[in-house]
């Protein structure tokens, strides 16, 4: 079983952090299909430490979803040394350093998967989040750069020294983006020269796939992104039902989280609505159920609508 720190997880499966997607509702929908832990959304550190409403609403949590873990991004060793202090009264039980997002405006400002290209610099993050953390720091990066600097292995020794409890290596580079394909490879490698847990990461499709990858690379865990939204299933031995009935019933369960969670839905529609309409990919008549979920006004209308399908 799978511990990290002192903390043993469920299930070596984990829900990837997922920007628009793993949000409470969600987290808490996939830890009941049995992932073994939820990482937030990428926080801002800039945004914790002035104090930004949005970015605050992010660390909603409660017991239920425990073990919680916030994803913090940023450049700056102090100002994310100050977020994750600010994490502190959240309790959360893991903070994530996002060293792999490659998306433009995280990187620009030398954050996510830029940091791969200044191991110093990313030392001295890691050192400020630990000093300033009291539960266990984890980080997530990619295999390195680009193809020619492949340096995940150097990352998690480094990573390790300075106290990181585990790493996450998604097997593309930098440069890859979300282009090619993840090389377990070098999940493996890593792997066989860390002494702390090294969990595996990219284009893993299925439950079965998963065990397969932590077989073939000897890894310990396995995050998995893209294939859980509108897929919770993937965390279960359980297939996704073959009928649309079957997954109505949970996106209702999804939805009832939503209510339950989200103080006002309303605000945050669009994105609600995009996540409910990838439950639907695959099935005939998918494309005219997605086009009514986006016709709906409000969150009443929408959860009215989905009670009609089936
Ligand atoms: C829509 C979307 C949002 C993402 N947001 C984050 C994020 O906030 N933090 C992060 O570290 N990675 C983020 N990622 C990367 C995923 O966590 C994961 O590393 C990547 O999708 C590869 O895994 P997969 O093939 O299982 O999807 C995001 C990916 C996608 C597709």
């Amino acid at each position: 079983m799978l511990s990290i720190g002192s903390i043993s997880l469920s299930s070596p499966l984990v829900l990837a952090p997922l920007a628009g997607y793993s949000d409470l509702p969600f987290r808490l929908l996939c830890r009941q299909f049995g992932a073994g832990l939820c990482v937030s959304e990428m926080i801002s550190s800039h945004g914790l430490v002035y104090g930004q409403s949005k970015t605050i609403s992010m660390l909603a949590s409660c017991n239920e979803e425990r073990p919680v873990s916030f994803q913090l991004f940023g450049a700056d060793p102090a100002i994310m040394g100050e977020a994750a202090a600010i994490l502190a009264p959240y309790e959360p039980d893991f903070i994530d350093i996002n060293m792999g997002c490659p998306v433009k405006k995280v990187t620009k400002r030398g954050a996510g998967a830029a940091l791969m290209t200044d191991i110093g610099l990313a030392e001295k993050i890691i050192r400020a989040v630990v000093d300033s953390s009291s539960c266990p720091v984890t980080l997530k990066i990619r295999s390195g750069p680009d193809s020619k600097t492949i340096c995940a292995g150097d990352f998690t020794r480094m990573a390790q020294t300075n106290g990181v409890s585990a790493v996450c290596v998604h097997g593309r580079t930098w440069k890859q983006g979300f282009s090619g394909v993840a090389d377990w490879a070098i999940v493996k490698e890593t792997k066989a020269s860390a002494e702390i847990p090294v969990l595996g990461n990219g284009d893993v499709q299925s439950n079965e796939q998963a065990l397969t990858r932590m077989r073939q690379s000897g890894c310990d865990g396995v995050l998995i992104g893209r294939a859980a939204i509108g897929n919770p299933w993937v965390f279960s031995v359980e297939e996704r039902p073959v009928s649309v009935d079957g997954v109505t019933a949970v996106v209702s369960r999804h939805l009832e989280l939503i209510d339950y969670h989200i103080k006002e839905p309303n605000r945050c529609l669009g994105s609600i609505k995009n996540h409910l309409g990838k439950y639907f990919k695959g099935f005939p008549n998918s494309s005219k159920v997605r086009k009514e979920i986006f016709e709906q006004q409000d969150f009443i209308s929408l959860r009215s609508f989905l009670q009609t399908i089936g």
